[in-house]
């Protein structure tokens, strides 16, 4: 939520961004901000990588001095990943720290300066298995190429023309550049609105700084704080894809020109890490084994959660289960906002709204029918000496300090304070608070909220005289008695980035930028990594409760959140543009490496239009995390309060829990190799470039396509099928096939949204309910495409069955299955195999298959042999496929019914 200054503020926005755009496109006479620096010695070090030290060239004052002497290194960490980490070569610089994101750490500086200083140059280029690191000695830049094609992923040297340095280090300001190529596609670099789409927009601004802004129009930096990138080329019809990442935690604007991309960053240092691919889905792979993998998400995270701010007490919670049984559409995870706290107080229950009595039985009811309950924890802790969880808080010392006192700020409780999640002694208070609120209502996930971290007050604050009134009402304004702070070079940098989208200051709405941490970090640093820390922590809180696994929501997130977290992307708008932003956003996420995303379905404010609630929870069905949520004074926009939103919702999300043991096999995927469980198109099919920047349609796993209606008024939609054959999930008759890919125009009644299968996959389904917990034990059916007509060709699919609530997500423990489906088809003789590793599990369980479709033998001749798992299967050369366009074969009465 903004607070209403922060309304006022996006007026303004048009105008000033409008300025920083046309800016930026004129840039070829910008004066170059440094001289950049000269390599003055370069060696191999003992564990195999490369130290040089620089010396700039010539000072300049823009900025602040230059600092004169650097040190790099250099190394390939692995076949496909390599690092180059610049930085002071005398002074220890604020780097990501390496206990909240466990990395190899660079050989200590004592170990550069003395010994290589005066050594010769005597290495030239360093080749790794995949990858090539080059150097130009005077002014310094380097390369990275891939070695199998030659192409260069990243250089950083500025020609005389060039607007950019090739390298700029000072103590607040940093600027390094790549020269790109004309056929490079961008994608990441978020959180941001990206109303251009997935692909980075040139001359739109990236700016990289955790804030409490919620999606505008136009490109402003958002919640979150993602500086890495993917870079997808197709060269002569071989498609590879990059990644850049640029491990660096202080703000910065990233100036994407469409031919070169410039870091302007305002502290930390330079520590790039080059993910090779070559095919998308490496690169998620190797990204995410460096920044920790997706964190396991329980079964029941995939069902549908319904939230609100504003069910003033539990009877209208109550109510809003009661009606969602009543209008038959699945719900599996009910919500609180801050209505059930006592003052707004984390960790508190409200006696009078939620008496605890009442609420546990509720709960009792709930969880007996498979349903979770999740409430809302903001990091502000009130400042008031008769609540516990504080009193506790300032004993151990646990708060960000300004001048020596915690920092005093002002969010919904009124006067908070922050507890600093980098210390360690923080992180022991808020476990234990965490299993002190569980003791008081047993919650099943935390959903951590302004975490950027949001401030309703920018500057130095005290508590009036007098009392200081909880607002929450329109019109509020801020209680506390706020003046700027005295302006340090943390509060006031040189270079400003273009913070909230206005050039607003660093600590503008959020911790003073002056306020510091444990041992000394300054917020100035570790600003953005608020929300992961207190990510980590929460994980921690949860971890040790009743051996489950955990389930966090955050809005602000950090490279590395996703292993502890899934997202939302904040206070979005009912709005049609907001609506088309929600799937860019989320398949960023998927890039970043948090596959479990999305966006306040129908909007969080203001209210949404029926059709659009319509529209919306035909997209939010396929999101990876589908909640419906909404802004205290916005009305009420549960699914069935309108009569067409609750049809729309029961066959959308009817679809969604036939497709669970899909999305929680995705999830597995996530888990072993940062697989998105949403991905853009190119992901599959990465040399047909006319989905580079398809945003309107998106893929669950390798080949279930949505393509959802984005706009008011359209019974129809415009898709794009890539090549091959895809079968509508509605009905299976209709196939779309091309050799060369096709627009499609797809009639999208106001209930339906198109969903296609590809060719070649097997996809287990199962009966769908309206709780995940049913719906899990229903019998399988298995949905099996050929390419439409084929004689020949082959299928394949998985499935991963666990304990869900267990805490890891792996096979070998007891408690998890994990199937490989196979298929093949030759000259009418079908053939469905599995190979099943861990299988006691599941035959335990009792799951079967009930069903098997196999789809795309039109016209392919009469299928002469079905045999499943080795066994023929009685009656099925009675089956003709030759003449229908499609046939289900089903082993159904066929006494065939077949254990996973
Ligand atoms: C923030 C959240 C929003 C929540 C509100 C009140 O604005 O983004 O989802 O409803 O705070 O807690």
């Amino acid at each position: 939520m903004v607070s209403p200054n922060r309304l006022l503020l996006s007026s303004l926005l048009l105008t000033l961004l409008l300025c920083v755009a046309a800016g930026a496109t004129s840039s070829k006479n910008v004066t170059k901000i440094g001289q950049g620096y000269r390599l003055v010695s370069i060696e191999e070090t003992p564990d195999g990588g490369l130290i040089g030290i620089l010396q700039v060239k010539q000072k300049t004052k823009i900025y602040g001095p230059d600092i004169p002497l650097l040190r790099f290194y250099v190394k390939h960490e692995a076949e496909n990943r390599l690092r180059v980490h610049i930085t002071d070569a005398q002074k220890q610089r604020w780097e990501v720290p390496y206990n909240l994101l466990p990395r190899e750490q660079p050989p200590p500086l004592s170990q550069s300066i003395g010994k290589f200083r005066k050594n010769p140059i005597t290495v030239s280029e360093y080749s790794g298995s995949e990858l090539l690191f080059s150097y130009t000695p005077d002014p310094f830049s380097f390369s990275v190429k891939r070695k199998s094609n030659g192409e260069t992923l990243f250089d950083s040297s500025s020609g005389d023309s060039d607007p950019f340095s090739s390298l700029v280090f000072k103590d607040q300001y940093l600027e390094i550049s790549t020269k790109l190529p004309k056929d490079a596609s961008l994608y990441g670099l978020g959180e941001n609105t990206q109303p251009h789409g997935i692909k980075l927009y040139p001359n739109d601004p990236y700016t990289l700084y955790t804030t409490d802004i919620s999606a505008i129009n136009l490109n402003a930096d958002l919640y979150g704080s993602h500086p890495v990138y993917m870079d997808l080329r197709n060269a002569g019809g071989k498609a590879s894809a990059h990644a850049v990442l640029l491990l660096n935690s202080n703000g910065m604007d990233v100036f994407y020109t469409g031919t070169s991309l410039t870091y302007k960053i305002i502290g930390g240092v330079l520590d790039f890490y080059f993910f090779s691919g070559p095919s998308p889905l490496n690169v998620v792979d190797q990204y995410t084994n460096l920044i920790g993998r997706p964190a396991p998400m329980p079964y029941w995270a995939f069902g549908f959660h319904q939230c609100r701010w504003g069910y003033h007490n539990l009877s209208v919670v109550e109510d809003v289960v009661e009606n969602y049984k009543k209008a038959q559409i699945p719900l599996d995870v009910i919500w609180n906002d801050d209505d059930h706290m006592d003052g707004k107080k984390d960790f508190s229950l409200n006696p009078v709204n939620y008496p605890r009595p009442k609420l546990l039985n509720f709960l009792d009811k709930i969880h007996n029918i498979g349903m979770k309950y999740v409430v809302i924890i903001d990091p502000g802790i009130a400042v008031n000496t008769s609540y516990g969880v504080y009193q506790r808080g300032l004993a151990n010392d646990v708060f960000i300090k300004y001048d020596g006192e915690p920092f005093l700020a002002q969010v919904w409780p009124g006067a908070v304070n922050f507890p600093d999640f980098l210390n360690p002694k923080t992180v022991s208070w808020w476990v234990d608070e965490i299993h002190r609120f569980h003791e008081l209502v047993p919650v099943d996930g935390l959903w951590i909220d302004m975490n950027e971290a949001s401030n309703f007050c920018s500057g130095k604050c005290k508590i009036p005289k007098g009392k200081c009134p909880t607002g929450t009402g329109p019109g509020w304004i801020c209680c506390l008695d706020c003046k700027n702070i005295t302006k340090t070079r943390w509060d006031d940098p040189p270079y400003k980035i273009n913070a909230s989208g206005i050039k607003a200051p660093i600590g503008f709405k959020t911790i003073a930028t002056s306020a510091y941490h444990y041992n000394g970090v300054l917020e100035y640093d570790a600003h953005s990594l608020y929300g992961f820390s207190q990510s980590i922590a929460t994980h921690k809180g949860l971890q040790g409760l009743q051996g489950k696994r955990p389930f966090i929501l955050s809005r602000s997130t950090y490279v590395g959140s996703g292993k502890y977290a899934a997202h939302w992307t904040g206070d979005n708008q009912g709005t049609w543009e907001n609506l088309r932003y929600s799937i860019s956003t989320m398949l960023n996420f998927g890039i970043f490496g948090v596959p479990m995303v999305g966006s306040d379905i129908c909007g969080f404010y203001p209210q949404p239009t029926e059709e659009l609630c319509n529209r919306w929870i035909e997209v939010g069905a396929f999101y990876p995390f589908s909640r419906d949520h909404a802004n205290y004074y916005s009305p009420r926009q549960e699914l069935y309060q309108w009569q067409s939103v609750a049809e729309s919702a029961r066959n959308a999300l009817g679809i969604r829990y036939k497709l669970l043991p899909f999305l929680y096999t995705l999830n597995y995927e996530a888990h072993v190799s940062g697989a998105p469980i949403a991905r853009p198109l190119f992901f599959s099919f990465p040399t047909y470039t006319d989905c580079y920047g398809l945003s309107t349609q998106f893929l669950l796993g390798s080949s279930l396509m949505i393509s959802p209606v984005l706009e008011q008024g359209k019974t129809q939609v415009n898709a794009l099928f890539p090549p091959g054959s895809w079968y509508s999930l509605l009905d299976w008759t209709h196939t779309i096939t091309s050799k060369d890919g096709v627009n499609v125009t797809l009639d999208a009644p106001l209930h339906v949204v198109n969903v296609h299968l590809y060719q070649n996959t097997i996809l287990p389904m199962q009966q769908g309910g309206i709780v995940s917990k049913d719906a899990r034990m229903t019998p399988f059916t298995l949905i099996v495409t050929f390419p439409s007509g084929a004689t020949a060709g082959e299928a394949k699919g998985n499935l991963f069955l666990d304990d869900d609530e267990l805490p890891e997500m792996n096979l070998g423990n007891g408690y998890s299955t994990y199937v490989d489906l196979h298929a093949t088809v030759k000259q009418g003789a079908v053939k469905i195999w599995s190979e099943v590793q861990e299988g006691k599990f599941a035959l335990e369980k009792g799951w079967i298959i009930e069903s098997i479709s196999v789809l795309g033998l039109e016209g392919s001749g009469a299928v002469s042999s079905l045999e499943i798992d080795g066994r023929p299967l009685i009656g099925v050369s009675n089956v003709n496929v030759s003449t229908s366009e499609h046939e289900h074969l089903n082993s159904e009465g066929e006494g065939e019914k077949k254990t996973v």
